[in-house]
């Protein structure tokens, strides 16, 4: 287990700050990995960091000390991922990719390109017999979808989760990178599709969070391959809308920023809050960018963390707020590892995506080795009568599908019993009906009974009446009567 590695980044003063408050400061250097905040109401807190950057910093210093271990960590197939946080306008793009990212100067080349330099130094120190591949692919995340930036047509990617490669991004394009130029070509080309806007706090904001990733490929001398990757995320910032006066479009993007940031935030919360525990719920898929942070962000990932801010007390609970977000993030721990070395043929069969009728049948096994087979027939059934399908295309990984699929039955399960229920209530009621339908013909036939045996007393009455009138008839007296 390793603690995620954070580091506190103070950009010089803008000349916006200068003009609107002078040279003031909010934060007193005590060393390079300790200093004193003073916020709004002149309270004092003390914040220390694995290091600090002040304001003079160099992009080569912050290279050296957040990012190297963690290219040649990724040379050596370990995962690694490096974050940029913090307010808008705080540093984070500047120091991921300099003020451009095919800035000449080497004083003020940013991250990007100098962990480029640093992999393909690696690369030429490492044993000979070894062969390297580098690939490529970036994307970012603009109003809560994936975007390729190296094939825009690939507007909505998905994320998916392989056991042995982590968190996948679907079909993203991977472009293999011969050497710095190179890829520095590609990085602008992408870069230049990525979601920019002005606002009053910065004239090139991030609209979007943008992520690099480098996939290392090394085969081993007995053909074994190993892969590292390493993940470079410059996050849009936070930002308060009143600040920035954002509006239309660039208010829509803000909402959606702050939003994915906000979730962000509950993440490292309960990541932080106590033991987590395997039952413990991390939000990881709240939002897209806590879905693929998610091994930096506890997995299989060595991470950095540069949190970015202003040193001016116009900014002070921006910063205060960035601090504090560092902070707790220093107690995460991840559980980065060297990336077994597969064999070329297995790897090969793994990089295949499995067909729907694959997936459909592994998650049929799945249910198989949870449930009686008589419950798989019965579920099977009831699948083809609710006219359930399998569309795996719509799943990001097969544990989700899985999950997916047993809510599904539960629910179809829930909605038979409901309707079993409803159609006995009916029953019920019918009967009733019948009953008391039953009871009144009962009651008439019992009347009808009576009036026929009343009906049959007087025919016998009647009967006797006219036998005896024709008797009586019958005397001679009373035929001359008559
Ligand atoms: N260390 C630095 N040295 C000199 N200039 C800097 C430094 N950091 C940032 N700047 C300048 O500050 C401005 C804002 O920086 P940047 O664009 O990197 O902010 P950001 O954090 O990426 O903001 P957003 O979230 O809006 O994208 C830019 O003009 C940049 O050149
Ligand atoms: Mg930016």
């Amino acid at each position: 287990m390793a603690n995620i590695t954070v580091f506190c980044r103070f950009r010089p003063l803008s000349s916006k700050e200068k003009r609107d408050n002078g040279d003031s400061v909010c934060i007193r250097s005590m060393d390079s990995e300790t200093f004193v905040f003073k916020d709004e109401k002149e309270e004092e807190f003390a914040f220390s960091f694995d290091k600090v950057f002040y304001e003079e910093s160099l992009q080569a210093d912050v290279y050296e000390f957040l990012a190297l271990p963690i290219v040649r960590g990724a040379v050596n197939a370990v995962n690694g991922t490096i974050i940029t946080y913090g307010q808008t306008g705080a540093g984070k793009t500047y120091s991921m990719e300099g003020p451009s990212i095919l800035e000449l100067d080497d004083l003020k080349k940013g991250l990007l390109p100098r962990v480029v330099d640093g992999l393909f130094e690696c690369i030429k120190s490492a044993d000979k017999s070894d062969k390297y591949r580098i690939k490529l692919s970036m994307v970012e995340i603009y109003m809560e979808k994936v975007r390729d930036l190296l094939d825009l047509t690939k507007d909505n990617i998905l994320i998916k989760e392989s056991k042995v490669q982590g968190i996948l991004l679907s079909g993203v394009t991977e472009i293999c990178i011969s050497d710095p130029a190179d890829a520095l070509q590609s990085l602008s080309s992408g870069i230049a599709n990525r979601a920019v806007g002005e606002t009053q706090m910065n004239m090139a904001s991030s609209r979007s969070h943008c992520i690099y990733i480098f996939t290392v490929q090394s085969e081993l001398s007995d053909k074994r391959v190993k892969t590292g990757k390493l993940i470079l995320v410059d996050l849009a910032g936070s930002e308060k809308v009143e600040k920035t006066g954002a509006e239309g479009k660039v208010l829509e993007e803000a909402k959606t920023i702050n939003k994915s940031l906000s979730v962000l935030g509950n993440v490292i919360n309960a990541l932080t809050c106590g033991p987590t525990t395997k039952a413990s719920h991390i939000p990881y898929r709240d939002s897209k960018l806590t879905r693929i942070l998610q091994d930096a962000l506890g997995g299989n990932s060595r991470t950095a963390l540069l949190c970015c801010c202003s040193p001016s007390p116009l900014n002070a609970a921006e910063t205060l707020s960035t601090l504090r977000f560092g902070a707790r993030a220093k107690h995460i721990k991840t559980s980065p590892f060297v990336n077994r070395a597969q064999d070329k043929l297995a790897k090969k069969h793994e990089d295949v995506a499995p067909t729907k009728d694959e997936l459909c049948e592994r998650i049929l096994i799945r249910l198989r080795e949870r449930l009686d087979v008589e419950d798989v027939e019965l579920l099977e059934e009831l699948f083809i009568l609710e006219g359930i399908l399998f569309d795996p295309s719509s799943f990001e990984d097969l544990e989700s599908a899985y999950e997916d699929v047993t809510l599904r039955t539960i629910s179809s399960l829930q909605q038979a019993v409901e309707e079993l229920v409803f159609t006995i209530e009916e029953l019920k009621s019918e009967n009733r009906a019948l009953k008391a339908r039953m009871e009144a013909a009962e009651r008439f036939n019992a009347l009808h009974k009576e009036a026929g045996e009343n009906a049959s007393v007087m025919r016998k009455i009647s009967n006797i009446l006219s036998f005896f009138i024709s008797w009586v008839r019958s005397f001679p007296l009373l035929s001359m009567l008559k």
